[in-house]
């Protein structure tokens, strides 16, 4: 926790690089998809004329030369009439796409692969999308020094997988925003002595000849962004924790640090299920690494991804994000709250019970800061720029607003408002005006005012 806030509070300025920045949109040919899934704080991620279903990736990895060959094959459905489409694929070179099993023509502009079809494909056509690529995956850096995507370790350590918000197009052509979900295969192959960890559940791995193969599956649906493929010379640990395998990989340097808080994964499981609802997937875990290469944990879906032995509040929170963001998705970025703020109010109810400070005494600690804090920088309901999407009022102000939620409608209420809406947008999407109206209809309260002030009011409210 202390690296990401401390990285958050950094982050002042997040441009994306010219690279990514610069790409002209496509010249249309025909019904082409939507440039871009029409995020004002991305605008350029995704394509909002298709659904991809599932993708099946088959990775092999060099991590001595940092080299990736790679097969994607996508499943997707038309949702209008499309003589073309883009993907995000950033950098690697594309050898050959082919639509329904024929060769089609493609070109790249900036972060785009741009593919045009031979016959239109109808609105509501399931079609398959096959592509070869590989070379040197890198990851996007943004101007203040973060960056996510594929993330190369030194020497021949093996490689970081995390892609927020952006980083999934680094390893793979995708629908690259979180407002498309998909079931996932990720096959990859390493030199024997590695191992590759994906999400959810280890289906098969073998090793012949020098190389380690691992299939992974996701059956969840699951945004890009959460997807990994995180490889390195692990320390293994796989077990059951009652019908949930547990499968958690640690750098070795990192094990006497990691192990007593990994033990714990089951237990934070188990409390916050009892919170939250059932725990949404068929898989846990963790994958932490050695080198603090990106400054964050991310929640990569089932098995989050640490760059160093995470500590309590850390595994709590990314836990905590199993439902929020990775089950229940955000359509724009804007709504990142839902997942920082909640991910944050589980710290602190963790907090709280095992003798830290208390939920209510929490909330008047953050909000005697003077008006010029950090933490009174935006409102959480609206960032209004990409470099803001982490900054400090996503994470603790989204959490004041929850525990100000809370003291509106009491418990009970509170309770079964973050139950439903695990329940009702479960494996799929929600918005915060989404959110709101269920707060509402739960309590039997107009709480118009409160999500005014607490969520959408800019500067620090006249009131607690
Ligand atoms: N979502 C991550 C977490 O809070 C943090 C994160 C992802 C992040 N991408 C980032 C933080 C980029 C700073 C910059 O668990
Ligand atoms: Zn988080």
């Amino acid at each position: 926790m202390t690296n990401r806030l401390f990285l958050t509070t950094a982050a002042t300025v997040l441009a994306v690089s010219g690279l990514l920045g610069a790409a002209a949109p496509a010249t249309p040919v025909g019904t082409k998809g939507a440039a871009g899934a029409g995020d004002p704080l991305l605008p350029l991620s995704g394509d909002g004329g298709l659904h991809v279903r599932h993708y099946a990736l088959t990775l092999a990895y060099q991590p001595a030369t940092q080299h990736l060959e790679a097969t994607a094959v996508l499943s997707a459905t038309a949702t209008q009439d499309l003589s073309g489409f883009d993907l995000d694929l950033a950098g690697l070179d594309v050898r050959h796409v082919t639509v329904d099993g024929e060769a089609v023509p493609f070109s790249r502009d900036g972060q785009k692969l741009q593919i045009s079809l031979a016959d239109t494909v109808a609105d509501g056509a399931d079609f398959t999308v096959a592509v070869d690529y590989g070379g040197t995956p890198h990851p996007v850096i943004d101007t203040d020094g973060t960056s996510d995507g594929w993330t190369a370790l030194p020497g021949d350590q093996g490689a970081f997988v995390a892609g927020e918000p952006q980083g999934a197009m680094t390893w793979f052509p995708c629908n690259g925003h979180p407002s498309d979900k998909s079931t996932y295969d990720v096959t990859v192959t390493v030199p024997q002595g590695y191992t590759a960890v994906s999400n959810g559940v280890l289906r098969t791995q073998h090793t012949a000849a020098g190389h380690s193969t691992f299939h992974w599956h996701e059956t969840a649906p699951m945004a890009a962004y959460l997807a990994t493929a995180s490889v390195g010379r692990f320390d293994v640990r796989q077990y059951w924790s009652g019908r949930l395998p547990v499968y958690t990989a640690v750098d070795p340097a990192e094990k006497n640090d990691a192990d007593g808080v990994l033990a714990r994964l089951p237990a934070v499981i188990a409390w916050e299920s009892s919170l939250f609802g059932p725990y949404p997937f068929d898989a846990a875990g963790a994958i932490v690494m050695h080198d603090k290469a990106i400054g964050y944990a991310l929640e990569t879906q089932t098995r989050p991804l640490y760059d160093e032995a995470p500590d309590m509040d850390t595994l709590v929170h990314e836990t905590a994000h199993q439902w929020f963001g990775d089950s229940v998705t955000i359509t724009q970025w804007k709504d990142i709250w839902l997942n920082e703020g909640f991910a944050t109010y589980a710290e602190w109810m963790w907090d709280a019970a095992h003798g830290g400070t208390g939920l209510h005494a929490r909330l008047a600690q953050l909000y005697a800061r003077p008006a010029t804090d950090q933490l009174w920088a935006y409102p959480p309901g609206d960032p209004g720029q990409l470099s803001r999407l982490f900054g400090v009022p996503s994470y603790a102000r989204g959490a004041m607003a929850l525990q100000e939620l809370r003291e509106a409608v009491g418990d009970q209420a509170f309770f079964g408002i973050l139950k439903q809406w695990t329940a009702a947008h479960r494996h799929g999407h929600g918005t915060t005006a989404q959110f709101e109206a269920l707060s509402a209809g739960v309590s039997g309260k107009n709480l118009d005012a409160l999500f005014a002030t607490w969520l959408y009011s800019a500067g620090k409210p006249t009131k607690m």
